[in-house]
């Protein structure tokens, strides 16, 4: 029986190569979370074909909604907010969630909100943990790597991002040169279990300096270098996955150590800090441990969303967008699908430093 007041929200996250569905409720109840990927298409092409995630996008999102309406038992009329992914990601992808939110919307009249993707993984924790404002967040997905200090709804400071690329695409394009399949963070997680992190010395981009910013094209090519002048067994392997996994875990807990700082400077003295990690890579478990070992050394809260609400979801966007509806209200029908849509948009102005990045400027 639906309570009074209590509003059911329709998630549609699209934006990536994930066609993911959820229905929640404002009281933070997960009715359904259907997830359909496109791993087997991915491993037949050696990673995402904009084009090719579109078309699958199309082809499965009436099937995802039909799942959540019947696992959630509720019938699509009971729903009371559509909220769908609006930005930022491939643009094929989002165009498919937002037409397809705004037209169920405007057949059951009923509220649409646009979502950043973002600010999806970014709340996740608030729905899952029942976190409260304010929050350091270390955001680590495929295509980004950010901190950001999250203070109340709408109102994020970002304090680094990557310089070059995000620390997903590292596990991607790693998992790809040892020819152990797509998507890459999953794969070296598995088969670090059983090698040497000490065996292969790769580089830290970015190690203990002031400012928190990542960066790992370097490690990448020097990852890719080292690994081509070996033939690969089972036992180098593993052993490169696990040197790789505890260089990019060295990298991200350092980074946050020096963000924490400049994060405890920004709250009000004796508030608890917490420390919230989001997006794909942070369901691996060794970056996981990594980060709580610093929070305790910090003096920090860390909180990790279950591992099924840190890759994408349509939880997450229901969640976001339920905030957003609530303090913005419904977002307009002529809403345009953005491939950018930063969640700190003055981050270029304020920072020089992000001045510089990507020809049209910070991507997100
Ligand atoms: O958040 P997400 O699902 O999609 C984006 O918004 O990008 O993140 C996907 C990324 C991929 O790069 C994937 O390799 C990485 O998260 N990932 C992981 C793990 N699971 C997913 N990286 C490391 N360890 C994992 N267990
Ligand atoms: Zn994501």
């Amino acid at each position: 029986m639906q309570k009074i007041n209590q509003k059911i929200i329709m998630g549609i996250e699209t934006s990536c190569d994930d066609t993911a569905i959820s229905i929640i409720t404002s009281n933070k109840e997960i009715l359904a979370n259907i997830v359909i990927n496109q791993n087997s298409n991915l491993n037949k092409y050696g990673g995402i074909v904009p084009e090719v995630a579109a078309r699958d996008h199309l082809t499965n999102i009436d099937f995802a909604v039909k799942e959540a309406l019947k696992k959630s038992k509720l019938r699509i009329d009971q729903i009371d907010v559509i909220t769908a992914t609006g930005g930022p990601g491939l643009i094929g992808g989002v165009i498919v969630g937002t037409v397809f939110a705004k037209s169920l919307a405007m057949s059951l009249n009923i509220p649409y909100v646009a979502v950043n993707h973002l600010e999806g993984h970014a709340l996740t924790a608030r729905l899952t943990n029942n976190v409260e404002y304010p929050y350091l967040l270390l955001l680590v997905s495929g295509g980004h790597t950010q901190i950001i200090a999250v203070l109340e709804y709408g109102k994020y400071i970002r304090l680094s991002t990557t310089l070059d690329d995000a620390a997903g695409e590292t596990f991607d394009k790693a998992a790809k040169i040892l020819g152990i399949g797509f998507p890459g963070g999953p794969m070296i997680e598995k088969t670090a279990i059983n090698g040497n992190p000490k065996r292969f010395k790769l580089p830290k981009p970015m190690y203990k300096s002031k400012n928190p910013n990542f960066s790992f094209s370097g490690l990448k090519t020097s990852f890719s270098q080292t690994v081509l002048k070996h033939t690969l067994t089972k036992d180098l392997i593993e052993d490169f996955s696990a040197s790789l996994q505890k260089t990019i875990s060295d990298c991200l807990v350092d980074r946050t150590k020096v963000a924490l700082d400049k994060f405890k400077s920004m709250i009000t003295p004796n508030f608890p800090i917490q420390l919230v990690v989001a997006g794909g890579v942070a369901s691996n478990k060794y970056i996981r441990s990594q980060l709580e070992n610093l929070s305790k050394e910090k003096n920090a809260f860390f909180i990790a969303p279950p591992i099924e609400f840190c890759t994408d979801n349509g939880a997450m966007i229901a969640w976001a967008g339920y905030e957003k509806y609530i303090i913005e209200g419904q977002t307009d029908f002529d809403f345009k699908p953005r491939p950018r849509w930063p969640l700190d948009p003055d981050a270029n102005i304020k920072e020089p430093i992000f001045k510089n990045i990507g020809k049209k400027g910070v991507k997100a």
